[in-house]
């Protein structure tokens, strides 16, 4: 049996999986996030491990006896966060998650101190990174700074808590910019470059490698009769390619999570991306993925459907669904910027916005103009992968966005590619994790384990929206350079 913990942003989701890899239970536990300022998003560490032992706890308490036999744990997270721990491993503030864009000015000074940065992290410096959250801290909290004596990433310290290691996997080092993700190893130059050094940082393993055993006290807890082994585990997009066995050179999938990915798994490190791309390590041996990043996929629908006082599933309700729809695109535009945008603009200060409103304007074309919007900026992940060397002629999609067949027909056309819709397309990270814990415990090949799901079915590109659907992506380039000019007079006259 194994157990595979997702750490995410809206909640922490635990599965219990056997021998032939069906998921028996899954339970979840849900996060907060806090927004104490415009542009900042922070989370209580604390809070994820309540939720994780929460979530344990009901699995052991439902099924005592597969929990008593969980040889290995696997540990997926959201990417980025930092959390900082003095030398008593003490937690100093709460984490800056993945979409906080406060540390927007300290890209700049971080690549400045380090200019052969892009070459070696094989990453632009982007606000969501760890490393400028650390300039930012030692500019902005130097009390904090000094304090500093360990930094960890989520899932990192959730494992240093639960085992007493502090061990990072390769997939989610590469989101520090402190990774030289061609070698596999940290960089000395990076970390210095933030005022930190190599004592700061947590060994690195692959994610299928062991990286810990669960402490005496949680087995007990849980009645377990031999203490787990942890797996390296992965950051949360690539503990999802796992669970969905892609690990092969070539492999593409979309994610639409609250985030959205377009990720393509690579036989070798391309550094040099263009457009923003993200070039990381995966979480399995001499295996790189590239990836592109909308900050806001599915939460822009969240979003909006938070202002329209409707459900999510009565805005969608109020459009015809596919296969027959649409039949063309929206009037409507939207650029789905809400927290800022990483592919293929890094622009944390950017806000979104609909144009080409009218009198005659409804709101069931608002929704479907956002639907859209989010395909837009995928395709705008797209094009920066082809640029970057990396072509994709078909994807699976998952996430929680994936549920809308509208969605996934509009994405296919607004790529021009066929998209495949999986069974348990959303289990996603959690599933990947304990998959990585098989691979820590028995050592088997990953080609025998991480077997791709099955396939529910296969959306094809409407050909006949192809001019329109170009026209309207034409249109929604135009958006940025005119938001990025409000931006330039709105920050110029607070000045
Ligand atoms: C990836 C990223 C997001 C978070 C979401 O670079 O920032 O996908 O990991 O949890």
């Amino acid at each position: 049996m194994y157990i595979g913990i997702d750490l995410g942003t809206s909640g922490v989701k635990v599965v219990l999986t056997d021998k032939a890899q069906r998921v028996l239970a899954s339970e979840t536990v849900k996060l907060e996030v806090s927004r104490p300022h415009e542009g900042w998003s922070e989370q209580n560490p604390e809070d994820w491990l309540a939720a994780t032992l929460d979530a344990i706890d009901a699995l052991a308490k439902a099924y005592p006896s597969e929990v008593s036999q969980v040889t290995g744990i696997g540990l997926s997270g959201q990417q980025h966060g930092a959390v900082l721990l003095d030398e008593k491993d003490v937690v100093l503030r709460p984490c800056l998650l993945w979409n906080d864009t406060r540390a927007e000015a300290e890209c700049a000074v971080f690549e400045s101190r380090f200019p052969e940065s892009r070459a070696v992290t094989g990453n632009i410096a982007m606000p969501g990174f760890t490393a400028p959250k650390l300039i930012w801290v030692a500019a902005h909290e130097k009390d904090v700074f000094a304090k500093t004596h360990r930094v960890l990433l989520p899932k990192a310290w959730l494992r240093f808590v639960m085992t007493g290691e502090a061990i990072e996997d390769m997939s989610d080092a590469s989101g520090t910019l402190w990774l030289d993700v061609g070698r596999r190893r940290w960089s000395e130059e990076a970390l210095s470059a933030t005022g930190l050094s190599l004592s700061h940082m947590p060994e690195l393993r692959e994610g299928s490698e062991a990286a810990g055993v669960l402490k005496p006290d949680l087995m007990r807890r849980w009645g377990m009769q031999k203490a787990p082994v942890f797996a390296g585990g992965a950051g949360d997009n690539a503990a999802g390619a796992v669970g969905l066995g892609a690990t092969k050179p070539g492999d593409a999938f979309l994610s639409l999570g609250t985030s959205g990915v377009v990720w393509v798994t690579t036989d070798s490190y391309r550094g040099g991306a263009q457009a923003a791309i993200h070039t990381f390590c995966h979480a399995i041996p001499r295996v790189w993925h590239q990836m592109g990043v909308t900050l806001s996929a599915a939460a822009c629908l969240a979003w909006w459907s938070r202002v329209t006082g409707m459900t999510e599933a009565s805005l969608l309700a109020e459009l015809p669904d596919a296969p027959d729809a649409p039949d063309a695109p929206s009037p409507v535009l939207f650029a789905p910027y809400l927290s800022g945008e990483r592919t293929p603009h890094n622009d944390g200060a950017v806000r979104g916005g609909f144009a080409l409103l009218s009198q005659d304007t409804t709101r069931a074309q608002m929704t479907q103009a956002v639907l859209e919007g989010v395909a837009f900026s995928f395709r705008d992940a797209l094009e920066g992968l082809r640029k970057s060397g990396s072509e994709i002629a078909e994807a699976s999609v998952i996430g929680g966005g994936s549920r809308s067949t509208l969605w996934v027909a509009i994405l296919a056309s607004v790529l021009g590619i066929p998209l495949h819709r999986l069974a348990n397309g959303e289990t996603g990270g959690a599933f990947g994790a304990a998959r990585l814990a098989r691979l820590a415990v028995t050592g088997e090949d990953v080609d025998a384990v991480c077997l791709s799901p099955e396939r529910i079915g296969t959306v094809v590109p409407d050909t006949s929206l192809r001019r329109a659907y170009e026209i309207a992506y034409a249109g929604y380039r135009a958006l940025y350079p005119s938001l990025n000019m409000v931006k330039a007079v709105v920050l110029e006259s607070q000045k």
